[in-house]
């Protein structure tokens, strides 16, 4: 059975205080791993090694919103895997929309990300989604496709359950407008076939979680969907009873698999 997740993602958002309360609420909240549903968040950078204090001993994991395709060297800014796991991260976010769009990631790019994370141990939860002019222009599948077959390229033998896939519609992330539990599920359900071309079991095992405007009230319908493996959340993702709400949703519904 493939595993489930429920990933926040603070985006830049954050501070020492801020993140000791969040945390703690978290923990208060989630005191025990529930029906196979791994927890994590996603703190920027700077906060990796406190957050991965903060949680220890608790099932919250955590990752990283990005990481670098490079090992070490000259590459001013950015943080290679090795550092990351270093510092106790589990999970890290690649080519998440906010970074294809605003700092110019490319399919390649992101394929390198998955390849660099894959190979030191990281696992990379694969983010991919369409604009709302390219669904509305039934360019849906078409742009999933190309998004998906830079990852697979780089990685012809994908070991079942290696990576994580979220699939968000760029429309739906932090505008409050979800795309409906139907709608989601089509487009995970065509997401897992595409799968295929790295075998049969890389498709059943892969976790394909939907983000965008996940919330306690929606979370429930999105996760009884038979292809929806979880979430990635934001905004939500920075308020404890919100979290904690997604979270107890995906162990009701994904208790029941
Ligand atoms: P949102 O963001 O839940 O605030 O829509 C999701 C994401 O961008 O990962």
């Amino acid at each position: 059975m493939r595993k489930t997740y429920v990933i926040g993602n603070w985006k830049m958002n954050g501070s020492l205080a801020a993140n000791k309360a969040l945390l703690a609420g978290l923990k208060a909240g989630v005191p025990a791993a529930k029906a196979n549903v791994a927890i994590a968040v996603c703190p920027p950078f700077v906060y990796l090694p406190s957050v991965v204090d903060a949680v220890s001993g608790s099932p919250i994991g955590v990752g990283s919103q990005d990481v670098s395709e490079y090992d070490k060297g000259a590459y001013t800014g950015e943080v290679p895997v090795a550092m990351l796991k270093e510092v106790g991260v589990t999970y890290a976010v690649i080519g998440h929309s906010e970074r294809r769009s605003l700092f110019g990631e490319t399919d390649e790019w992101v394929a390198k990300k998955t390849v660099a994370a894959l190979a030191g141990g990281l696992v990379p939860v694969v983010c991919i989604g369409e604009l709302e002019a390219e669904r509305e222009g039934g360019l849906t599948e078409k742009v999933l496709a190309t998004q998906l077959d830079a990852v697979l390229a780089a990685i012809p033998n994908p070991v079942p359950g290696s990576i994580v896939v979220a699939y968000e519609p760029v429309w739906a992330i932090g505008t409050g407008k979800t795309a409906t539990p139907e709608m989601a599920q089509e487009t995970h359900a065509f997401i897992r076939n595409y799968l295929k071309k790295g075998g049969e079991a890389f498709a059943q095992d892969t976790a394909i979680l939907y983000g965008g405007s996940v919330k306690a009230s929606n979370a429930a319908g999105l996760f009884a969907m038979p292809d929806i493996d979880g979430g990635l959340v934001g905004g939500a993702s920075l308020i404890v009873e919100e979290f904690v709400g997604i979270y107890n949703a995906a162990a009701d519904q994904f208790g029941k698999r």
